[in-house]
């Protein structure tokens, strides 16, 4: 079993990041620039987007947070994205999900400018990113593609399955993986029974927020795991969808939680930023 290491990883790609952001500022005079957006008081956003702001000054970005209160009106948060997308500092606009439930978060997205949608959250992007054209991809997704790459890990005709069907995680992973000519199952809340699923798959990718879904039984010898989750459970610490003591000993390569897929996200909102910077007309 081998540990697919994340953390360096995503070390190595903020690196790659904060060399082109030197380039690019030497040469043609451009800071790339990233607007967070972020509603209410939730403690996880905050930590993420707190960490994406620190990941942002590390590779030598501007940033700017804006920090809105649980009550604001949907038109209040377009009015905010339309001066973003004004903004020829901002190269990248990303709104926190989730909203509040009175705000429209379908509507909210498809205000972004596709250009600066570094999230690849904007239909225009999700329905490029189907028809295997060139578009701003969803962070997580793109973050486990650039590790099968790292890891020499070979996609065409291997049979994946994706647990987890939502816009941001499972939908562009699917995506991603056909493009890369394996052959997807996507698994969800609905599917009559996920073992059968998963126990047949040459490596399963699984994102739904649920402790230990995936067990020993789940999973053929050899194959490999890839885990999204990222839970804190009652005792404060951290763990996966992936039961991941019992699960380990059965992969060829699996991720751990924390250390895995988490850094890899922050490390691509970084490399998809760069991205629209240098295509700054
Ligand atoms: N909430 C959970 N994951 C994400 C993400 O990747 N981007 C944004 N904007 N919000 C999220």
């Amino acid at each position: 079993m081998q540990l697919i290491d994340g953390k360096t990883l995503a070390k190595t790609v903020q690196h790659s990041v904060a060399a082109d952001v030197a380039q690019l500022k030497q040469e043609k005079n451009i800071v790339p620039g990233l607007a967070v957006i972020i509603v209410g008081d939730d403690p996880a956003s905050h930590a993420y987007v707190g960490m994406k702001e620190k990941a942002c000054k590390n590779v030598g970005f501007y940033s700017m947070v804006h920090k809105m209160p649980e009550t604001i009106s949907q038109s209040e948060i377009i009015e905010i994205i339309e001066m973003m997308n004004n903004n020829t500092h901002i190269d990248g606009i990303l709104v926190q999900l989730p909203l509040p439930k009175h705000i429209d978060t379908d509507t909210i997205l498809e205000v972004i400018d596709p250009k600066k949608d570094v999230d690849g959250f904007h239909p225009y992007n999700a329905g490029r990113l189907m028809t295997g054209l060139e578009s701003f991809v969803a962070c997580t997704p793109l973050g486990v593609m650039k590790m099968f790459e790292a890891y020499d890990i070979d996609l065409e005709g291997k049979d994946v399955c994706v647990v987890g069907a939502s816009n941001i995680v499972g939908k562009p992973m699917a995506s991603l993986l056909l493009n890369a000519n394996a052959t997807v199952t996507i698994t969800h809340i609905h599917t009559k029974d996920l073992k059968a699923h998963t126990s047949r798959a040459d490596i399963i990718i699984v994102g739904v927020g649920v402790p230990a879904l995936i067990k020993a039984d789940m999973v053929k010898e050899g194959a490999i795991v890839i885990d999204i989750g990222i839970n804190r459970i009652a005792d404060g610490s951290l763990v996966g969808d992936v039961d991941f003591k019992a699960v380990a000993p059965k992969c060829s390569y699996i991720t751990p939680v924390p250390g895995g897929v988490g850094p890899m996200t922050i490390a691509m909102l970084l490399s998809n930023t760069l991205t629209s910077a240098k295509q700054r007309v």
